[in-house]
């Protein structure tokens, strides 16, 4: 038997493409694993009703983690009217399988690492190696929202909080809230996890990323808990930065950090900024983190217009590869995966289209292979 079985769910468009690549890599550093393929994506949407069949969500059960490529999404309507006939005017709503996974299987962390290589023509600067935690499971991705408000809602608000009177005599069709929910357990465990990760790496710093002079509630919790989590890790600087300032910050000097931890907004932003800095989509890797399973995937989605093309880079879908060799316990494969990566960067001969060059998907993936 093998000692590792890991559910494979190549999802949509590009995400079969680059799952081919890893299958390379993966294939080359002889990891002991069985894979197991998975159903998930538009086509479940249309046919079943669902993108993420309780089949899937069984097999991912039985495994001990999850590879993903990448999946279509479309608005409500548009999703709504592609179902097969047979389906159509059942009231069925289309759900992000991703989001769902992530809540289904408490996969409170994601962490996205953004490191320059040398000699990435898209690298904004060589010297940045950032690491992102951002909170992924609750915050303003709760799902709580309302439009339009219900009276009941509207009047706890009134009798709860003097600001609430300013929005009294909204119609309840022109007003809407999104609630923005945070829970003191999913503030320390994602600050636990970036300081575990600095003090494993031998990271310098952690920089909490929230706003609590404005939000003073959610953010102010965030902050709370983050100090009182840095005193146990005393070789570790706890830096405390507002959202908005490190927008500008990760730009003037992004070289200065390296641990960034933030909520599941904020952090989403935040993580795209620091992805572009290195590169953009094709460089992005991430893992979604649970206590004891955990999924990854590149932060890239479907790219219909490039779909079975081999065309996309799967540097992304390779360094994600790295993430999930790490997180098995196999630090040297990762490392020797890791090492690879940077030699076929470094050398710049086999490029794809968006570094410059002309080498397909696969291309790329057998020359990090030949380097392992
Ligand atoms: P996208 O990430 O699929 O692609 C946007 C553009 O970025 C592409 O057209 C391409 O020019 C470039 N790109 C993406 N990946 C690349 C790679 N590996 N190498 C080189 N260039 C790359 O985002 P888009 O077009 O907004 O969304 C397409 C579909 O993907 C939508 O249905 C969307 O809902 C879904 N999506 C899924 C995600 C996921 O599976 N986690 C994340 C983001 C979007
Ligand atoms: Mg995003």
């Amino acid at each position: 038997m093998a000692k590792y079985k890991i559910a494979w769910l190549p999802g949509d468009g590009i995400g079969k493409d680059v799952m081919d690549a890893a299958r390379i890599v993966l294939d080359a550093v002889e990891l002991d694993a069985e894979y197991l393929p998975g159903d998930v994506g538009w086509e479940f949407w249309r046919t079943e009703g669902d993108a993420l069949p309780e089949r899937t969500v069984e097999l991912l059960k039985s495994t001990d983690c999850c590879l993903f490529g990448a999946i279509t999404s479309k608005p409500k309507q548009e999703a709504e009217g592609e179902l097969v006939p047979e389906l159509q005017g059942k009231g069925l709503v289309y759900f992000s399988p991703i989001v769902r996974l992530r809540q289904l299987l408490d996969l409170h962390t994601n962490m996205r690492p953004c490191k320059a290589y040398p000699g990435n023509p898209l690298n904004f600067r060589d010297d940045i190696d950032l690491v992102v935690f951002r909170e992924n499971t609750e915050g303003l991705y709760s799902g709580v929202e309302f439009y339009p408000l219900p009276d009941e809602v509207r009047n706890a608000l009134l009798k709860n909080h003097p600001k609430m009177a300013r929005f009294a005599e909204v119609p309840a069709g022109e007003i809407a809230l999104s609630c923005r929910i945070f829970t003191r357990r999913a503030c320390r465990r994602i600050v636990r996890q970036a300081f575990e990760y600095a003090k494993r790496y031998s990271r310098p710093s952690v920089t909490v990323v929230e706003k609590p002079n404005v939000i003073r509630e959610t953010s102010g919790m965030m902050i709370r808990e983050a100090r009182d989590i840095a005193t146990e890790y005393p070789g570790i600087e706890l830096w405390e930065t507002n959202v908005d300032a490190m927008a500008m910050w990760l730009v003037k000097n992004p070289e200065d950090y390296s641990v960034l931890v933030s909520s599941n907004m904020f952090g989403d932003i935040i993580s795209d900024l620091c992805a572009q800095l290195v590169g953009g989509l094709g460089f992005a890797s991430s893992a979604n983190i649970g206590d004891d399973y955990a999924l990854f995937e590149p932060t890239h989605g479907s790219a219909p217009k490039y779909a079975g093309q081999y065309k996309v880079n799967p540097m992304a879908m390779l360094l994600t590869v790295k993430l999930m060799l790490e997180w098995l316990g196999e630090a040297d494969l990762a490392q020797r995966l890791g090492n690879a990566i940077a030699a076929v960067i470094a050398e710049g001969k086999v490029r794809t289209y968006d570094m410059g060059g002309a080498a397909s998907t696969l291309d790329v993936a057998q020359e990090v292979a030949r380097r392992l």
